[in-house]
């Protein structure tokens, strides 16, 4: 009786965590910076999606950042990046992928992007993979559920 309950309960555990794969909502100790710095050129990246040694790199060359120049001043730099590093993911399927690395090139993101036709990552509403938002209209408020998806080709 008391298993079958609590195998119940981990099956119901189980159930929950994979539904909350569509919620990415900004830490709620995300330093006021993070926004203004880290979401101006692009979505503030929810720090769960790179691993920690990731987000080190990403922090160490802010100076040669994916064709662009995002440099802080030290105290800034170390601040963000604790706080990334404070939020990161300890799943290898989480690791990125390129120098600086890439979020959209880990496991993960391949592996729930696997239905998006290679053609439309260059659409011209799309422009990148990184821009995110094109996508997923409510990102911004951490929101990633199928039914939000702004192409109508893409929806389920
Ligand atoms: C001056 C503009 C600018 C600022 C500021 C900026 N970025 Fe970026 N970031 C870019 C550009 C440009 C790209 C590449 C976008 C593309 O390839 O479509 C990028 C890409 C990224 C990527 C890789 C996305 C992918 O394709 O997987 C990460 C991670 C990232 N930025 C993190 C950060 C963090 C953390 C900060 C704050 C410390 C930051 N960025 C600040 C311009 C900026
Ligand atoms: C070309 C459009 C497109 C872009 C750009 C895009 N996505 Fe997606 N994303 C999708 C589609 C389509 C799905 C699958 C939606 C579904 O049916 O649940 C998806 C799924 C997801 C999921 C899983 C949602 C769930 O239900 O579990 C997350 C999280 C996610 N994307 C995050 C991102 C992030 C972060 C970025 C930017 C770095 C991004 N996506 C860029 C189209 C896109």
């Amino acid at each position: 009786m008391r298993t079958a309950k609590l195998s119940l309960l981990a099956v119901a555990l189980i159930l929950s965590t994979a539904a909350r794969a569509d919620r990415l909502p900004l830490p709620a100790d995300a330093p006021p910076s993070f926004k203004a710095e880290c979401g101006s050129c692009h979505l503030p990246y929810p720090p769960a999606l790179l691993t920690a040694p990731d987000w080190k790199r990403v922090m160490a060359r802010l100076d040669k950042h994916y064709g662009d120049n995002a440099s802080l001043d030290e105290k800034t730099r170390r601040e963000l990046e604790d706080f990334l590093v404070r939020h990161a993911s300890a799943r290898s399927r989480m690791a990125g992928e390129g120098d600086p690395p890439r979020l959209t090139a880990s496991a993960w993101f391949r592996r729930e992007h696997r239905q998006v036709p290679q053609a439309l990552w260059r659409d011209a509403r799309v422009k990148s993979a990184s821009n995110c938002t094109a996508c997923h209209s409510r990102a911004e408020q951490g929101s990633y559920r199928g039914r939000e998806i702004a192409l109508p080709e893409l929806r389920d």
